[in-house]
């Protein structure tokens, strides 16, 4: 068994020191022990959310192989499922080098699009219940300024496992792309496949080594066994139907190569105090509470906390997580965590409206003048410095 880089999350009531969860980020890549918060604040349980999980598989799989299908569209080869694909061109014409080979056109039905408060949202996956946030260019770009917290947080680094030489990576909901660019900028040898249910927010301009490509991720997946280094999935709890979860991770584990490594980010969005200020009646405790209902019966928000468990029982061998505090402003006495606070904040004041819009207003049916007043009450208690607010990563 050979040791992943994430510190392992112990117990859960440790007296929470800012220095030390600072030290427990920094150990990311150094295997020491985590500091953890106190206090989760949580309805049903008082186990750890989950943060970032890395591990190695060191099992044979299977040797299915079932080839994806690709459009062409732009610079971007789009991959569709099978049952609703149209062939079209193969990729390799424009973009030498392309891992697979064939490529189907872009249904027309995942370039629809549905506004909502003049935010726009995907038809596709409204219609099917697989997202509800928004994929315009104002989303884009909050994703773009997220990855650049997530980089000062994680210390810079864009890969935790200790992968010698990166060959193919696969990035699961990819978003805007922006990690999947910095993955393929920084490793020009390596193949960088993204796959998201929405092109919307896919950049025109990516890497040679980058291809972004269409699908929905709660279906098998049709990437060969046994052909990735790396599979990186962040923020797709809101994504992934909550009884899809055990064969999603199967089927990471499937495309994996014997010795490769999953690593795996989630934000737990019920609001915590670090000195324990914010109580049920604050409006960030009400925002998170009913973002959580609105998703309820479709998506697992707590399901960071289940990770660990879920991997091991995949059968991988190396699962190491670790829980981070992300601040939602700048209240930190330390210099560094004060920065990220900083930092995050303008991604919160956004955030707080972006995800919760189309849950609250469309699915709890609340009345856009009620949004808009918890949201901005909301925003106001994320940059109060008193109540030391932040998301569990
Ligand atoms: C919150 S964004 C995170 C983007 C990116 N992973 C990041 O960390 O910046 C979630 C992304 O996952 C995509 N997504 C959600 N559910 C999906 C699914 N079932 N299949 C494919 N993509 C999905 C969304 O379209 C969106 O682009």
């Amino acid at each position: 068994m050979r040791l992943g880089p994430l510190s392992p999350l112990t117990g859960a009531h440790e007296a929470f020191d800012p220095r030390a969860a600072i030290q427990s980020e920094c150990a990311i890549a150094a295997v020491s022990p985590p500091a953890a918060p106190d206090r989760i604040h949580e309805n049903h349980s008082t186990q750890f959310p989950l943060s970032l999980l890395a591990l190695l598989v060191d099992t044979p799989f299977d040797t299915e192989n079932l080839p994806p299908l690709f459009d062409k569209t732009g610079q971007n080869a789009f991959h569709i499922p099978a049952d609703i694909a149209k062939f079209g061109h193969d990729i390799q014409e424009e973009r030498p080098g392309s891992p697979d080979s064939q490529t189907v056109e872009l249904d027309r039905q995942y370039l629809d699009t549905v506004f909502v408060q003049g935010r726009e949202y995907q038809k596709y996956a409204i219609d099917h219940r697989i997202y509800f946030g928004p994929i315009d260019d104002e989303e884009a770009e909050r994703l773009d300024a997220e990855q650049q917290v997530f980089q000062r947080i994680f210390d810079n680094r864009l890969v935790f496992p200790p992968i010698r030489r990166l060959r193919r990576v696969l990035d699961c909901g990819h978003g805007a792309a922006s990690w999947a660019i910095e993955v393929a900028n920084r490793h020009p040898d390596c193949d960088v496949i993204g796959v998201d249910i929405a092109p919307h927010m896919s950049p025109d301009d990516v890497p040679d080594n980058l291809w972004l490509q269409v699908d929905d991720l709660n279906r098998s997946f049709t990437f060969p066994s046994n052909h990735f280094d790396l599979v990186h999935s962040r923020l797709l709890a809101t994504g992934i139907h909550r009884t899809r979860w055990p064969s999603y991770i199967r089927d990471i584990v499937r495309v994996l190569k014997p010795g490769g490594w999953v690593q795996m980010v989630e934000v737990y969005h019920m609001v915590q105090s670090d000195n324990g200020a914010i109580t049920d009646q604050h409006a960030l405790r009400r925002w998170s509470r009913q973002y959580m209902r609105a998703l309820d019966d479709r998506k697992d928000l707590r399901i960071g906390s289940k990770l660990k468990t879920s991997l091991l029982e995949a059968g991988l061998e190396e699962v190491d997580s670790n829980m981070i505090p992300l601040p939602l402003s700048a209240w930190s006495t330390d210099r560094r965590m004060r920065a990220i606070g900083q930092c995050n904040s303008d991604n919160i004041q956004q955030l707080l409206r972006s995800l919760a819009l189309y849950p609250l207003t469309q699915r709890l049916h609340m009345s856009p003048e009620n949004f808009e007043s918890l949201v901005q009450q909301a925003q106001e208690e994320a940059r109060d410095p008193s109540l030391k607010a932040y998301f569990p990563l």
